[in-house]
């Protein structure tokens, strides 16, 4: 669970637009397919909710950014202690899935492809349209999950999460 002083520290250091193509829109629908998917597969949720938050924090431009995930991965481990708690075993999954996950790879423990899957099921929104063949679950690659992330991703769908969990109230007034 995300709590709102650690999503509050996360959006003070956060150098871009929250209503931009990769802000609080993107990382919340990367959260709901992250719940959906760990719901059918198993991976560990908490992993796939501080990936939602982290992977795309650190970015310093909307275009091309090659070392963000590198940078998103650093700052958990900065804040980690502070903020959040997890066991070591899932920090270097979160911390490796934050790293690698602008590579398009597909091998990878099943928590890491599992928060890899629910980022590309958001590729929509830039008018990319996720194929199973570069998902790296079966979850990620059913007709019903795709077809459900998809509408969501190109429709830009603003979960009330980033409201009602997150405590971003100011984010729908803009
Ligand atoms: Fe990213
Ligand atoms: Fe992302």
């Amino acid at each position: 669970m995300i709590t709102k002083k650690l999503f509050d520290a996360v959006i003070a250091q956060y150098a871009q637009n929250i209503t931009g193509r990769h802000g609080l829109a993107h990382w919340a629908r990367v959260l709901e397919n992250g719940r959906r998917l760990a719901a059918v597969n198993g991976a560990e949720i908490r992993v796939v909710e501080l990936f939602a938050l982290f992977h795309d924090a650190c970015r310093i431009t909307e275009s091309r950014d090659p070392g963000h995930g590198q940078r998103g991965a650093d700052l958990a481990a900065s804040m980690r202690g502070r903020y959040f708690d997890l066991p070591d075993r899932d920090f270097e999954r979160l911390y490796d899935a934050c790293v690698r996950h602008t590579d398009g790879e597909t091998e990878a423990d099943l928590t890491v492809r599992t928060c890899w899957d629910s980022d590309r099921l958001d590729l929509g929104r830039v008018d990319i349209m996720p194929v199973p063949d570069k998902l790296c679950t079966d979850a990620a690659k059913d007709p019903a999950m795709l077809d459900w992330a998809i509408r969501r991703s190109v429709e830009n769908v603003e979960p009330l999460l980033i409201r009602d969990e997150w405590g971003a109230y100011g984010y729908f007034k803009n």
